[in-house]
């Protein structure tokens, strides 16, 4: 039994995609959550200055006690998760394996992955997708502009709907029939996404696979959490009210505490 947070991290609300179902899954782990919105966004910025943030983020968690910390931002996940595990005490989770884990279980033939310009510059999920099966097709399209408009809280408006239907006008002539959401503010589009592509195509959101795979590391190590509830503590490096909304919105209110930090 261990009773100390996890630490989780994005570069904004997409964060709470993760956050969301991790607190769902183990409601007795406090939580403990760095949305850094004053460097936002992570996707057009360069590996150096992600592994700079990201582990400037993973050493203020680790100075908050934490057990684990899960990196639910695809793009800090492709450019810092290596530095990340040799450089802290703690264990540390990525979403880019769960992502790709969860897609191959569907035996596709083909996969599509949106992400950030930098998640798919980097190329990561391509990589990992091939490893788990050589033989499967993958179209990965960078879709940088839908990250704003979730962070603007703009899903579920008509804009938000052009935006996706530009953004992914491209598997009009590569179908797919998965498509992983590599970015973790995606998920909070999905139903706009599901209606461009039609039914027939099976989102992915990688939280799920990534909490499954907390649950098993934290099971095997012994450090779940014996409390009755656990707290859930929110950190913005932005504005305090811009997270409040959010956490309002896709935690259903669900936090214990939001403050403002400098890092
Ligand atoms: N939510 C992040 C991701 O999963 C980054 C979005 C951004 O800041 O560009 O990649």
């Amino acid at each position: 039994m261990d009773n100390r947070p996890i630490g989780v991290m994005d570069s904004g609300l997409g964060g709470l995609s993760v956050l969301r179902v991790l607190h769902k899954r183990l409601p007795k782990e406090s939580l403990l959550f760095v949305g850094d919105q004053g460097h936002f966004p992570y996707g057009t910025k360069s590996q150096g200055e992600l592994q700079h943030l990201v582990l400037n983020i993973g050493n203020f968690l680790v100075a908050h006690n934490i057990k684990l910390m899960i990196v639910a931002c695809n793009t800090a996940t492709g450019a810092a998760l290596p530095l990340l595990q040799g450089k802290l005490p703690v264990p540390v989770i990525g979403v880019i394996e769960p992502g790709a884990v969860a897609a191959i279980a569907h035996h596709p033939q083909t996969v599509g992955v949106i992400g950030t310009e930098s998640t798919i510059k980097k190329g990561a999920y391509d990589r990992t997708l091939h490893r788990l099966a050589p033989k499967i097709k993958v179209y990965s399209h960078a879709a940088q502009p839908l990250v704003s408009i979730v962070e603007h809280g703009q899903t579920g408006t008509s804009a938000a709907q052009t935006a996706v239907n530009t953004e992914l006008a491209y598997f009009t002539n590569h179908p797919v029939q998965v498509l992983v959401l590599g970015c973790t503010h995606f998920p909070f589009l999905a139903p706009e996404i599901q209606h461009k592509l039609g039914k027939d195509v099976l989102l992915v959101d990688p939280a799920f696979e990534t909490i499954k795979q907390t649950i098993r590391l934290l099971t095997q190590k012994g450090l779940l959490a014996g409390q009755n509830q656990g707290t859930v503590r929110l950190y913005t490096t932005g504005r305090r009210t811009d997270l409040v909304a959010g956490a309002q919105k896709w935690l259903a209110g669900h936090f214990t505490s939001c403050e403002h930090v400098d890092l």
